[in-house]
C-alpha cells in the first residue's frame, strides 16, 4: 500500500475509516534538517512504544492527542487532523540550538521553562518564528499560538514529573499540534513523543539518552532508547 505522505522517520497511511490514519515509525534517523542519515534496527519499534506509552501517561492526565490505539510494534492508529505548521519547542535547560544561538553554557537550569516556536519547513530549515510570524504567514492565529503555548506549557510540567520519577531530566522537547477534522475548534498533540523529539539526560550520571548520541557521535544511540523505554514502562507498571 502506498503512503499518504512520507516524512523523515514515519509513514502516514489510509484505514477504511476516513477519520482515522495508520502511522508507522521508521528505523530512519536524521539530523541537520536530514543533512546526517542512519538507520537504526528497533528504532521504530522503541519509538513506537515510548510515544504510546507517552501518549496514554498524557491522556490519562487530561492531554487530547491524537492517538487512538496500537496496531503492531511499528504502526499506531491516530485521528486525521491537519498538521499546524507551528512546532513549539519547550526548554527547562539550555542544549542544541538555544546555546550555539547565545552562547549560554549547555545544562544552565532556566527560572521558568522557554517555549518557541519554530516553522514546520524542511526547505527552511524549521527557522524559529514569534506569534507575529505566524499570524502573518497564516500560520496560527494569535489565540492560536497563546493555546499552543499554554498546551506546551501543561504537557512540559506533567513529562517533567513523570521523566523525574524514571530517574530522567527533560533537558527540552519539541511537539506538534493538529486541528482535528471532525471538531474543527480543537487543537490537539500530534506527531510523536520520544528520544528523537526530547533531550533526556540520566538525573544521576548526566548521561544523554537522546537523539544527540546520534547527532554528536557518541555511541550506543539505540541502547539509550532501550533504556528510556525500560524506565517509562517500568514507571507506568
Ligand atoms: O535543536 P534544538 O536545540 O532547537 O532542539 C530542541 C528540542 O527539539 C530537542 O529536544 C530536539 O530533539 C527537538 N527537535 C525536534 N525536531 C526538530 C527540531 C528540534 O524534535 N526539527
Amino acid at each position: 500500500m502506498e503512503p499518504l505522505y512520507e516524512g523523515k522517520a514515519k509513514r502516514l497511511y489510509a484505514t477504511d475509516d476516513p477519520n482515522v490514519l495508520r502511522m508507522e515509525y521508521k528505523d530512519e534517523a536524521t539530523a541537520f534538517n536530514a543533512l546526517k542519515k542512519a538507520e537504526f534496527a528497533n528504532k521504530g519499534r522503541l519509538n513506537t512504544a515510548i510515544t504510546l506509552a507517552i501518549y496514554r501517561m498524557l491522556e490519562a492526565r487530561g492531554v487530547e492527542t491524537h492517538l487512538v490505539d496500537k496496531v503492531d510494534d511499528i504502526n499506531l492508529l491516530v485521528k486525521k487532523v491537519d498538521i499546524l505548521l507551528v512546532e513549539v519547542i519547550v526548554r527547562n535547560f539550555a542544549a542544541g540550538s538555544f546555546c550555539k544561538r547565545v552562547g549560554v553554557e549547555e545544562g544552565t537550569q532556566f527560572k521558568q521553562p522557554i517555549v518557541e516556536f519554530s516553522y514546520k519547513s524542511d526547505e527552511y530549515g524549521d527557522p524559529l518564528i514569534n506569534e507575529d510570524y505566524a499570524r502573518e504567514m497564516g500560520l496560527a492565529t494569535p489565540e492560536e499560538c497563546a493555546e499552543l503555548k499554554r498546551k506546551a506549557l501543561v504537557v512540559n510540567e506533567v513529562m517533567v514529573d513523570f521523566f523525574q520519577r524514571c530517574g530522567l531530566k527533560l533537558v527540552d522537547f519539541k511537539i506538534e499540534f493538529g486541528r482535528t477534522k471532525d471538531d474543527e475548534a480543537k487543537i490537539v498533540l500530534a506527531d510523536e513523543i520520544s528520544p528523537d523529539t526530547c533531550r533526556l539526560w540520566d538525573l544521576e550520571t548526566g548521561k544523554k539518552l537522546d537523539k544527540d548520541r546520534f547527532r554528536q557521535d557518541l555511541g550506543d544511540v539505540m541502547e539509550a532508547y532501550e533504556e528510556v523505554l525500560k524506565r517509562v514502562e517500568k514507571e507506568l507498571s
